[in-house]
């Protein structure tokens, strides 16, 4: 499927399928609605008439063309009262409907986005209806070996139709949406895939891969390498592991010269078992996904050179298993980061901050001078705020407030939390500086002021995307599986950086 835009009116565009956006409460129809209703006959104004279509959002009419327009249907989509549009909305919808598109196997589709952008920006809501299309038709049915269990229905090829005088926005919107959708759904594809086919390994090679295609630097840090940097607390996760663990870097300059990297760090547990300190057998399966925060970084910098953004971005993903063995690291081990710091491993399920704390160090000793990482650290976070918000804890408030900033944008909500020193009274340890548990209180906060002790007085942000991981049902722009948040965010965020 590839999406473009184009301009108005649609009757000028061949396509299978027409669809026209129909708000709620239009007694006359305008622009390309009276255009198409016009080659129809009347057909859409009668019905409006007669009460047969509302223009309620979620509303769905398929409707024969008649003999006179180049389509083999029309769609009439409600989306509700024009007042209360918003670009989430328009996002969330977009998305709805493109899986009914699918449904009714609706080939090409020609897509007036007129009706929706009467007070919105024409850029961002062709943005937002390309992020619709790509994050709501995604799938992942790779290893769905039967026919019938990848549904042979598609939507093809999509044209996003806005009037002349918006066109070009409009354009320059859904060539971005397109670029941010599918790095969400790379950033799926890698979240998704079962830990046997993604390990450490498989991440490396993809993120290699991925930098070949696009330009980009990408050095990965093997063990041996990583052993000589004294990375003691990202390696003794790897340490029950008969995967090699690889520490990978991404490097973006779009600068004309290096330095002044955004660090995005991402937690790279290609599965988690919790390591000796092992977890229920109940649900485990879910934790193939912990190395999202990985993905969400590997996936961000693509985006972010295809946007050919001009701003230096580092992407650091420390990936390694977490498995129990005769040579993992056992409660009470205490090891040593790579600036020297002193941990005692309590438990050997809280990893996460393990690796966090070596790349944070390395990125800071490698030329970042902000970091913001990406992690599904705590069971905790989903108890505080489900799967809608993103947890950020931030040592920075002009940091932060960016971060909302590109939320915003991105339509993933963020929610921050404190980090108030008294918090950090529960990751004191008796036998080293500090301990990788804080108790059963406070969890996400004990949790991130231990990451916190590595940014130093670099500007720093966490993402706790635990639970916003995955979703169970296919929702707006969520489908079931993996989310890919917060890819967008951080894009949004960088570009905020690159216009400033
Ligand atoms: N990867 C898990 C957190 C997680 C749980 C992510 C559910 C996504 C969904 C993390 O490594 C973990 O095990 N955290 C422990 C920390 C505890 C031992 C202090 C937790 O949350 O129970
Ligand atoms: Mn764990
Ligand atoms: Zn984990």
């Amino acid at each position: 499927m590839q999406i473009t835009a184009a301009a108005g009116p649609i009757t000028n565009i061949a396509a299978d399928t027409y669809v026209l956006p129909l708000a709620q409460g239009i007694r006359t129809l305008t622009g390309d609605l009276a255009a198409v209703d016009a080659l129809m006959g009347g057909t859409i104004t009668s019905m409006l008439n007669d009460g047969l279509i509302k223009g309620i959002g979620g509303e769905i009419t398929v409707l024969p063309p008649g003999r006179r327009l180049k389509a083999k249907r029309v769609v009439i989509a409600g989306v509700g009262e024009r007042p209360k549009m918003t670009l989430d909305g328009i996002r969330d919808r977009a998305a709805n409907l493109a899986r009914r598109l699918r449904d009714i196997d609706a080939g090409t589709v020609a897509a007036s986005v007129q009706e929706q952008s009467g007070r919105l920006d024409a850029t961002d809501v062709g943005r937002v209806i390309a992020e619709g299309f790509i994050l709501g038709l995604y799938r992942f049915d790779r290893h769905h070996t039967k026919a019938a269990d990848r549904p042979a229905n598609t939507v093809g090829d999509v044209t996003i139709v806005e009037s002349t005088r918006k066109a070009r926005q409009s354009a320059a919107g859904v060539a971005e949406g397109v670029i941010l959708g599918e790095a969400t759904n790379l950033a799926r594809d890698l979240g998704n895939e079962p830990s046997n086919l993604m390990t450490p390994t498989i991440v490396a090679s993809r993120a290699q891969q991925m930098a070949n295609e696009l330009g980009i630097e990408c050095r990965i840090i093997e063990r041996a390498e990583a052993e000589r940097l004294k990375m003691g607390s990202y390696l003794s996760v790897a340490n029950g592991s008969v995967q090699p663990p690889k520490f990978i870097v991404l490097t973006y300059t779009g600068l004309r010269r290096r330095g002044g990297y955004i660090g995005l760090v991402g937690k790279g547990i290609t599965f988690d078992t919790g390591g000796i300190s092992i977890k229920p057998a109940e649900g485990m399966e879910a934790m193939k996904g912990d190395m999202t925060g990985a993905a969400s970084v590997i996936a961000a910098i693509s985006a972010i050179a295809r946007l050919k953004l001009p701003v230096n971005v580092m992407a650091v993903a420390p990936c390694t298993e977490n498995m129990p063995s005769g040579s993992a690291t056992k409660p009470g081990d205490v090891v040593y980061a790579m600036d020297g710091q002193s941990i005692e491993v309590l438990n050997t399920d809280a990893e996460g901050r393990l690796v966090l704390a070596d790349a944070i160090v390395w990125a800071r000793q490698n030329g970042c001078t902000t970091v913001v990482d990406v992690a599904t650290l705590t069971g905790a976070m989903s108890v505080a705020l489900g799967n809608v918000r993103t947890g950020v804890f931030c040592n920075n408030d002009r940091l932060y407030a960016e971060l909302e900033k590109a939320s915003a944008i991105s339509g993933e909500k963020i929610w921050r939390f404190p980090l108030d020193p008294e918090y950090f009274e529960s990751i004191k340890s008796d036998v080293a500086d500090i301990k990788n548990t804080g108790g059963r209180l406070a969890g996400s906060i004990t949790a991130a002021k231990f990451i916190e002790c590595f940014a130093g007085d670099t500007p720093w942000a966490h993402m706790d995307i635990a639970g916003v991981m995955a979703a169970t049902t296919d929702r707006g722009w969520k489908v079931k599986g993996n989310n890919g948040t917060p890819v967008r965010t951080l894009v949004q965020f960088v570009k905020g950086r690159a216009r400033a």
